[in-house]
């Protein structure tokens, strides 16, 4: 994949951008909440060389084109993060991940930035499908999906094993036919 350039999103509330060095306390502040790591495919973090580690990837990622992950932005500090990754040229689709700083749940942020993205996705990029891999617990998480359109699609036994406990996936799904008719 080509490098991905830095580029910014502005929403009414948000900005979305490239995180930086600075942005590294927070990420370890979000990644190390347990409530927020209740349905994450990792087990919390307690290090903060984890951070730094994700942060490294994010900066490997811009430069490889093969993960994007924009930090979300409010009243001028770190309330999130969105991935897209796992990105397959030939078939023209990526996978979808994000983390909101529990702070700021219950405002809508997620849904507004993740909006912005896969619009600019759709758009501009002209990817054909985006998908969502998420525990079937996360009630949450299923709802912001359904808010953005995107469809349930099915349910895989036993995925994922984190921390040793096995766990269920549901599925969704969302073409860039659907977006574009929704909005
Ligand atoms: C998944 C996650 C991002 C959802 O957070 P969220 O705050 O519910 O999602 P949004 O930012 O889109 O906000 C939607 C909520 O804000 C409310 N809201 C308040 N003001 C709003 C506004 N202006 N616009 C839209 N919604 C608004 C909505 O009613 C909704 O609340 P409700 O679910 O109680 O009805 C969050 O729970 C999270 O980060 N969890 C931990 C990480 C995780 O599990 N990630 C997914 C792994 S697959």
């Amino acid at each position: 994949m080509p490098a991905f350039a830095p580029f910014t999103l502005a929403t009414q509330r948000l900005q979305l951008r490239f995180l930086s060095t600075a942005d590294v306390p927070a990420l370890y502040r979000m990644y190390s909440d347990a409530e927020a790591m209740r349905y994450w495919s990792s087990a919390p973090w307690d290090d903060m060389r984890q951070a730094e580690a994700y942060f490294a990837a994010a900066l490997a990622g811009y430069e490889s084109g093969e993960l994007l992950r924009m930090g979300i932005e409010a009243d001028g500090q770190l309330a999130g993060v969105v991935n897209l990754y796992s990105f397959n040229r030939q078939n023209q689709r990526c996978d979808i991940g994000y983390m909101l700083d529990r702070a700021c749940w219950g405002k809508g942020y997620m849904q507004e930035a993740m909006a912005a993205l896969l619009d600019h996705a759709f758009r501009v990029w002209s990817l054909h499908r985006i998908e969502a891999d998420i525990d079937p617990r996360n009630t949450a998480s299923a709802k912001l999906l359904k808010s953005l359109h995107f469809v349930y699609e099915g349910h895989m036994r036993e995925r994922w094993i984190v921390n040793g406990e096995i766990c269920d996936t549901d599925f969704f799904g969302l073409l860039r036919a659907d977006w574009i008719a929704a909005r």
